[in-house]
């Protein structure tokens, strides 16, 4: 898809998508240049829309309703719907025609939502009716934004680094599998410019990666410990990422009874610390970032480690395996001091499907978010209100702390208790941070993956790849 600004409407012919903001009950009737229309057919009501047709001009407008005040993720939804259910609209010309009350913001998420609603489910459908060519679909659009050529780029890069992480997750975990991760790794390094590289079983053993190896170990696919550099000559800050990259999780040893079959989202973590390098390497922000990402697949197996094991890790701390299926945090003990020790990062941001217990808390809508540091916790939760990418903060209190105390080992990864699930797992976590001051953990079980007016399943919604880029630019 091709996005372009024009400054002038003159002459157009095809489609004209023209948004309105809901009117007062009391305004005048919308009108838009020839054109009036009586406030009894169209307001401007959120979800409403009005097809009329010129034939003098050739043109047919399309009203769409934004409703009266809609937030960033509300304008970008309304597009998005353009493009996933109206498909047949985007043949022949299209102009986008913005008002002067439509700011930056509005123009950055039009552009992300169109290019997002060209994001499809069916990749293994052999059907009779080829999938429509979005490459060749043209789109303008005429705006009072400054600059705006500069913004719909923006949009659309964002749309971009979003469409890889829903591909991520949504593709099958038999096509999804670690080496296929540090694969795309690789390539995204060498397209836009950072640096990949991959520590395989090998290696990884050599490092002492043993808590990240443990959960590994079951597999028939082999662990991969991905660690991505991207530098700016004109960094001010030094960012450190790590995201939870299970491409399955069957519980292990202590198999799943209930939604396994959602497990392919566990890699979500993993997804979003790959779309935001992209995104990042992209958009060429002004900083330093070290990412790792360890991946792995949670199976079943003669090999599979035990609950009762105790297992080393890479900070040379002993785990006693209470649960296997508590596996996400054991690798990301190994990701965090391996990234921590190894690369002394400002600020330190971990991603990860980690618990049930954080959907139990915040349903669908928000992430859980632990951190110590206020100035960062308010920096995430301000953002991400922004964008409509939402965090509420859960506690880090040390009582926590001493329910994953073990008698055989320095910790254990499960308290075996059917409460504060999310707590307990970060509490889990900071173990493995050195003390380090500016560290957020964010538990997107919830929000990674879920249902949507856009798909009949569940599905990736790349959540936390723009709210990193937010916070980052506005360091
Ligand atoms: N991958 C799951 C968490 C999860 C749940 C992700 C729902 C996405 C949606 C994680 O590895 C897990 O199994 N957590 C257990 C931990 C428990 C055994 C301590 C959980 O939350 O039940
Ligand atoms: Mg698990
Ligand atoms: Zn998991």
């Amino acid at each position: 898809m091709k996005i372009t600004p024009i400054k002038s409407s003159v002459n157009f012919k095809g489609l004209v998508i023209i948004p309105f903001f809901e009117q007062e009950e009391n305004d005048a009737s919308i009108s838009f240049e020839s054109f009036t229309i009586s406030k009894h057919l169209f307001l401007g009501k959120k979800d409403s829309q009005f097809i009329l047709e010129d034939n003098g001009s050739e043109r047919i407008y399309l009203l769409v309703g934004l409703g009266k005040s809609p937030n960033y993720k509300n304008v970008k939804t309304v597009f998005r719907r353009l493009t996933a259910r109206q498909e047949v609209l985007f043949e022949k010309k299209v102009l986008v025609w913005l008002n002067d009350k439509m700011d930056s913001d509005f123009l950055e998420a039009a552009v992300s939502g169109l290019f997002l609603g060209t994001y499809r489910l069916g990749h293994y459908k052999k059907s009779e009716n080829e999938a429509k060519n979005w490459s060749k679909i043209n789109i303008s659009i005429f705006s009072a934004v400054n600059e705006s050529k500069k913004i719909i780029e923006k949009g659309l890069k964002i749309a971009a680094a979003q469409i890889e992480t829903f591909n991520l997750v949504d593709l099958p975990p038999n096509k999804i599998t670690p080496k296929y991760l540090a694969d795309w790794a690789s390539d995204a390094g060498k397209k836009f410019g950072f640096d990949v590289k991959v520590l395989d079983k090998k290696k990884a053993e050599k490092e002492n990666l043993k808590a990240f190896l443990a959960v590994g170990q079951g597999s028939q696919r082999e662990p991969q410990f991905i660690i991505m550099k991207y530098r700016s000559k004109s960094a001010k800050k030094h960012f450190g990422l790590v995201g939870k990259g299970v491409t399955f999780d069957t519980g292990g040893l202590n198999i799943k009874t209930q939604g396994m079959v959602h497990m392919k989202c566990d890699m979500g973590g993993a997804a979003t610390v790959l779309g935001a390098m992209q995104l990042i390497a992209d958009l060429g922000l002004e900083v330093n970032i070290t990412a790792v990402v360890p991946c792995v697949e949670n199976a079943i197996d003669s090999r599979s480690f035990l609950p009762s094991d105790v297992i080393g890790s890479y900070s040379g701390k002993t785990i006693e395996v209470i649960d296997t299926d508590a596996e996400g945090r054991l690798i990301l003990a190994d990701g965090l001091s391996y990234l921590i020790q190894n690369f002394k990062p400002d600020t330190v941001i971990d991603f990860a499907t980690l618990t049930g217990s954080a959907v139990g808390t915040f349903g669908y809508e928000c992430a859980a978010l632990f951190s110590k540091n206020e100035e960062l916790s308010k920096n995430l939760q301000q953002y991400g209100e922004k964008i409509g990418e939402r965090l509420w903060p859960l506690p880090m209190w040390d009582e926590y702390k001493t329910e994953m105390d073990s008698e055989i080992a320095d910790i254990k990864n499960y308290h075996g208790k059917p409460y504060a699930g999310a707590i307990t797992a970060a509490k889990f976590l900071e173990y493995f941070t050195e003390n380090h001051t500016s560290w957020a953990h964010i538990d997107i079980a919830g929000t990674a993956f879920g249902d949507s007016e856009f798909a009949k399943t569940k599905h990736a919604t790349a959540y936390g790849v723009h709210l990193l880029i937010k916070l980052i630019e506005n360091l």
